[in-house]
């Protein structure tokens, strides 16, 4: 079981995305919980702000410390009532680690997960430094806010939990299970526009279908993405 907790500008836009298909279902059956903190709510300003100019100069709003502040802590009492604490901040941003698989497979062993999304410019530095124990990118692009690379990484590593996904062999075997890209797969029928399905699929062989998916994954990864396929190499050597 992993609790999420996100906080965010606009738990609207989380949620919607996050209690759907797979996920929505998994939360249902309590394999995880994830709850959207609105960090508007934790503002001590009178007309809701939540954002100010950037002292130094230069275009737009940054995110101030006290209401980002404010709404972890609430988070992390409640985390506490139930007697765990201490558990990662992560801020997601374009200046953080890249996210990959094997980052998804550790975070999925914490029970609690608390997602800072930054909005506009960014946020204090001052409360990043005091709450963030982990500040994490989804890749070398830049977005409009942190609310969409939350919920990617949320999916990544719900999906890891156990119980979420039925079949508990598909989270190991697809592609980066073993550092390689995912085999072809073919549905019905067995002709469509001409085109064959494999007739080994066909076969029954399990061992020879094994066979032919893992040539496929290393052919692919090979021609796909060489990177991969040279450590996938060096760990078989
Ligand atoms: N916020 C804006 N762009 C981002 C990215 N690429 N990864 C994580 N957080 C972001």
């Amino acid at each position: 079981m992993t609790n999420f907790h996100i906080l965010t500008l606009f738990p609207e836009m989380v949620l919607q995305g996050l209690h759907t298909s797979i996920l929505g279902r998994a939360v249902e059956r309590n394999c995880i919980s994830i709850e959207a903190v609105n960090i508007r709510d934790y503002t001590l300003d009178k007309h809701g702000k939540v954002d100010d100019y950037t002292y130094g100069g230069g275009a737009g709003m940054l995110m101030q410390a006290q209401p980002v502040y404010d709404a972890w802590r609430a988070v992390e009492e409640r985390i506490a009532a139930r007697g765990a604490s201490g558990s990662r901040v992560i801020y997601v941003t374009p200046q953080g680690r890249t996210f990959h698989q094997k980052m998804a497979q550790e975070l999925a062993q914490e029970e609690d997960l608390i997602f800072l999304c930054g909005h506009y410019e960014g946020i204090d530095e001052r409360v990043l430094e005091e709450i963030v124990t982990d500040e994490i990118s989804i890749g070398d692009y830049v977005l409009t806010g942190g609310e969409l690379p939350a919920m990617v990484m949320v999916d990544a590593i719900a999906r890891l939990v156990p119980g979420v996904l039925h079949n508990t062999d598909s989270a190991v075997t697809e592609s980066f299970g073993d550092g390689l890209l995912e085999y072809p797969q073919y549905s019905r029928p067995e002709i469509w526009h001409d085109k064959r399905v494999p007739p080994i699929l066909l076969s029954g062989d399990h061992a020879k279908v094994d066979a032919w998916r893992l040539e496929q994954s290393i052919l692919r990864t090979k021609e796909r993405r060489p990177d991969l396929y040279e450590a996938y190499c060096s760990r078989k050597a």
